[in-house]
């Protein structure tokens, strides 16, 4: 298990740390440190766990601290003050030589610029690491050749990577990374210098290697796109200062401050938001072999409602009833409401997208039934004017007059 937290650290870079950190505890911002100071904090009291496994991104636009938070984690930068715990392992007060074998054995760097040897063979770059530990020749070969095939440049193994297009040269980057089998890979902008679709192409790798070999990998980037592709969890940097942490859907939902707002306002919502933030939990039901019909139609009579989800009394899904057909198996002399059930409704998952909802606007004209998928018990519902809302990027805030009518006769 290697789970890192990292506690209260503070990176500031200048002559004066010591006053620079004691304004920092007054409260001082970046902007007057460096000017009281000439100091620059480059990292303000990150205080987070990053759990083993996770894909877990630090995002931010030049200069708020990224790149000074992720040397931190290894001290390839000494943190001004701080802790940084690896499991039980705290990585801040281990002498020169116990970090030499940590940064071994369990934390790997790829850099965006690749740092490769040009003139060496792919093979011998990937090996270097080994190489320097002193592991036999064969051995060493053996392993390299393994990741190498990992990541895709099976066949190159000889080349000079200088011969290699910017993609491939990452490929030998992370390989050589991976090479020591270290638990936890730290990234710095690794896919910055590539072109959008090799890019791309890298990021989906880099998600399906991780499913197999289940690094943790703490992933640098200043795009947001790309942190929201790769990121189980992102970490959002401003001036040094950590000011949200939360999955990508989190993060999109519930924007901490205005400046993730403003972030976050040009992204794709559609392929990220899910029922589950979406769905109404709570909506009224008709009980199957409970309410009966005159118990559904006050309930509609009471909501003002025309449409109900209806459940058995273990709260499965089982369809809609709709107050038509209520009336005309009333008028036929019938007291329970399974024959008024329409039962061919699509319904959706807490973990359906928006994007995946989309057909049901189509089909069923009506809210969106959001069931376990274990047991099919109704969940809530999401109402189609939530996903045109989602569709058309409206913002709530935006969201007026006829369309809120709207929305509250669809909530059922
Ligand atoms: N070696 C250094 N000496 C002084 N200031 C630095 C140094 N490295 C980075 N900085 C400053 O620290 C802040 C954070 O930089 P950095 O961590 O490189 O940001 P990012 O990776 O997000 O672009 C910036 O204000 C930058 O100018
Ligand atoms: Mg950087």
């Amino acid at each position: 298990m290697s789970k890192l937290k990292i506690e209260d650290l503070t990176l500031i870079f200048g002559k004066e740390k010591e006053e620079a950190l004691s304004l920092l505890k007054e409260g001082k911002s970046k902007a007057e440190i460096l000017e009281q100071t000439g100091c620059t904090i480059a990292v303000k009291e990150a205080n987070f766990e990053i759990e083993k496994g996770e894909f877990f991104v630090i995002m931010g636009l030049s200069g708020s601290g990224k790149s000074s938070l992720l040397r931190c984690l290894n001290r390839l930068i000494e943190p001004t003050s701080g802790k940084v715990v690896l499991d039980q392992l705290n990585i801040t007060s281990l002498t020169d030589k116990e970090l030499q074998e940590v940064r071994r054995k369990e934390m790997a760097m790829v850099f965006q610029k690749f740092g490769l040897l040009p003139h060496r063979s792919v093979v011998e770059n990937v090996a270097f690491g080994l190489e320097l530990q002193q592991v036999p020749e064969a051995e060493r070969e053996e392993k390299a050749k393994t990741v190498i095939e990992l990541v895709g440049l099976k066949g190159y193994e000889n080349q000079p990577t200088e011969a290699l297009s910017g993609g491939m040269q990452q490929r030998v980057g992370l390989a050589r990374a991976l090479a020591n089998e270290p638990e936890i890979l730290l990234m710095d902008e690794a896919f910055s210098a590539l072109d959008p679709l090799i890019r791309t192409q890298m990021q989906e790798e880099l998600i399906d290697l991780q499913k197999t070999m289940h690094k943790t990998i703490v992933f640098i980037t200043h795009d947001l796109d790309e942190a929201i592709r790769l990121g189980d969890r992102i970490a959002i940097m401003k001036d040094g200062e950590i000011i949200q942490i939360g999955t990508p859907e989190e993060i999109l939902t519930n924007p901490a401050t205005d400046y993730v707002s403003s972030f976050v306002e040009k992204v794709d919502r559609k392929s990220i938001i899910t029922a589950a933030s979406l769905m109404f939990e709570k909506p009224t039901v008709a009980i199957a072999g409970k309410d009966g019909v005159e118990g559904s139609l006050r309930k509609m009579r009471v909501s003002g409602l025309t449409t109900l989800p209806a459940v058995s009394v273990d709260k499965e899904f089982l369809g809609f009833v709709y107050l038509r057909d209520l009336l005309e198996i009333k008028s036929k002399g019938h007291h329970v409401i399974a024959k008024a059930i329409r039962s061919d409704i699509p319904v959706a998952y807490p973990e359906t997208t928006v994007e995946q909802m989309l057909p049901f606007i189509a089909e069923n004209g009506r809210a969106v039934p959001i069931v376990d998928r274990d047991n099919n018990k109704l969940l809530g519902i999401v109402a189609q004017t939530s996903l045109l809302i989602e569709t058309t990027g409206t913002s709530w805030e935006n969201v007026t007059g006829n369309a809120i009518d709207h929305l509250q006769n669809e909530i059922i």
